[in-house]
Order: C-alpha cells, then sequence, then structure tokens
C-alpha cells in the first residue's frame, strides 16, 4: 500500500509509522508538512523518507493550497493519505478528489469533541472516559465514520497535558493497527463508507492489545 503522511509539528504519529514501516506492507511514499521547519521532518529525512514542505502561507486562499497539495499527491498516487497531526481544514473539493483513500488521528472520542481543545473539553465536562479516533475523512470536519477507538479512565488529577501523554501512546498503536490491516484488505473504505472483511462497519473497532 502506497502511504503518504500529511503532518504540521512533531510527528510522533509519524515516527510510529518510520519505526514498524520495514514490518508493514506499505512502501512509505512522502511526508508533507504545511509549516517549514517542523520536527516531523526532520524525523522523515532522519528515516531517508521524502519530506515536502509546502507551506501554506505563501497561498492567496484555502482553495490555492488545497490545488496545489492536491496536484502533488496526486502525482505520488498514494493508496492512503494519513492525515497525522495535520492541523488545517481541507476544502471540500480537497476531500472529494481523495475520498474514500484519507484517515485522520483525532484526539477525542468522537463524536465527541470535533475541532481543538479536545481534551480540555473532555475535562471541562467531567467525563470519565477520554481517548482518541481514527476516522475515514469526509467533507465534514472530524465528522467521517470512525474506523478505531482507544480509551482511558479520566483520573482525578488529570489536566489536559497529563490526559494527553496517556492517550499519545495509544494514538501510535492505533495508527499502526489501522494502517496494517488497511495494507492487509481487512479494513476497506470506499466512498463515504469503511467496511470490515467485506461488512460495514457499524461501530468502530477498539484498540487491541
Ligand atoms: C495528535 O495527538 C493527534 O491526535 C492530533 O495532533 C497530535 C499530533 O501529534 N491531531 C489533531 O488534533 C487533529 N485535529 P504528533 O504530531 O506527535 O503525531
Amino acid at each position: 500500500m502506497r502511504v503518504v503522511v500529511l503532518v504540521s509539528g512533531r510527528g510522533s504519529n509519524l515516527q510510529a509509522l518510520l519505526d514498524a514501516r520495514e514490518r508493514l506492507p506499505i512502501e512509505l511514499l512522502e511526508v508533507i508538512s504545511n509549516r517549514p521547519g517542523v520536527q516531523a521532518l526532520h524525523r522523515a529525512e532522519q528515516a531517508g523518507v521524502p519530506a515536502t514542505v509546502l507551506d501554506h502561507t505563501g497561498y492567496s486562499s484555502r482553495e490555492a493550497f488545497d490545488q496545489a497539495l492536491g496536484d502533488h499527491l496526486e502525482a505520488l498516487q498514494p493508496d492512503l493519505i494519513v492525515l497525522a497531526g495535520f492541523m488545517r481544514i481541507l476544502t471540500p473539493a480537497f476531500v472529494r478528489r481523495f475520498r474514500g483513500r484519507m484517515i485522520n488521528l483525532h484526539p477525542s472520542l468522537l463524536p465527541k469533541y470535533p475541532g481543538l481543545h479536545t481534551h480540555q473539553r473532555a475535562l471541562d465536562a467531567g467525563d470519565r472516559e477520554a481517548g482518541a479516533s481514527i476516522h475515514l475523512v469526509t467533507e465534514e470536519l472530524d465528522g467521517g465514520p470512525v474506523i478505531m477507538q482507544a480509551r482511558v479512565a479520566v483520573q482525578p488529577d488529570d489536566d489536559a497535558d497529563r490526559l494527553a501523554a496517556r492517550i499519545l501512546p495509544l494514538e501510535h498503536q492505533m495508527l499502526l493497527q489501522v494502517v496494517e490491516r488497511m495494507a492487509r484488505g481487512e479494513i476497506q473504505c470506499r466512498d463515504d463508507q469503511v467496511f470490515l472483511n467485506g461488512e460495514r462497519l457499524e461501530h468502530p473497532l477498539a484498540l487491541a492489545g
């Protein structure tokens, strides 16, 4: 499976993929960042994976950036585009162009808390559980069908940073499990739907192990 990873910052999820790529049936074609100088780019370079910057501040509009990003991606012919800490909203036209081929990591138990500051919002709401989701990207922001979720219990002394630190390693594991199962054809995405062994996935999978 030909994989491209889109990033905007730290790139710890990217690192999990880089570390596991030898044992996964995938080819990591390229890492693309919309921000120059970020740690994720260094991680790609260290691992010998091509790293490209498409700086969104150099484009006159969201549409113009998405057009350039889309043209760049299309030339790579990826089977899967992983949004791993990619902190930009994508236009519907862009999403349609790569429909069924994009997954996003999101740090909440979707459909709860799309958008930003997810862990703080879970704490403010008094939630007893928090977590992260991997979902298929559709035109609705953080709204596509959820493929897998990882959950943790909220502890009385949690703050957003502590919660994030506990959830992050689970995101890494979840990303590897989803990518591997997609590469093996067990999980398939068509249009805006997710299938597990040919059956439509009705509920998110739970992180295994
Ligand atoms: C991850 O926690 C991911 O869930 C989140 O950004 C972090 C990236 O970490 N994504 C979003 O908030 C997307 N809206 P990383 O750069 O170390 O992989």
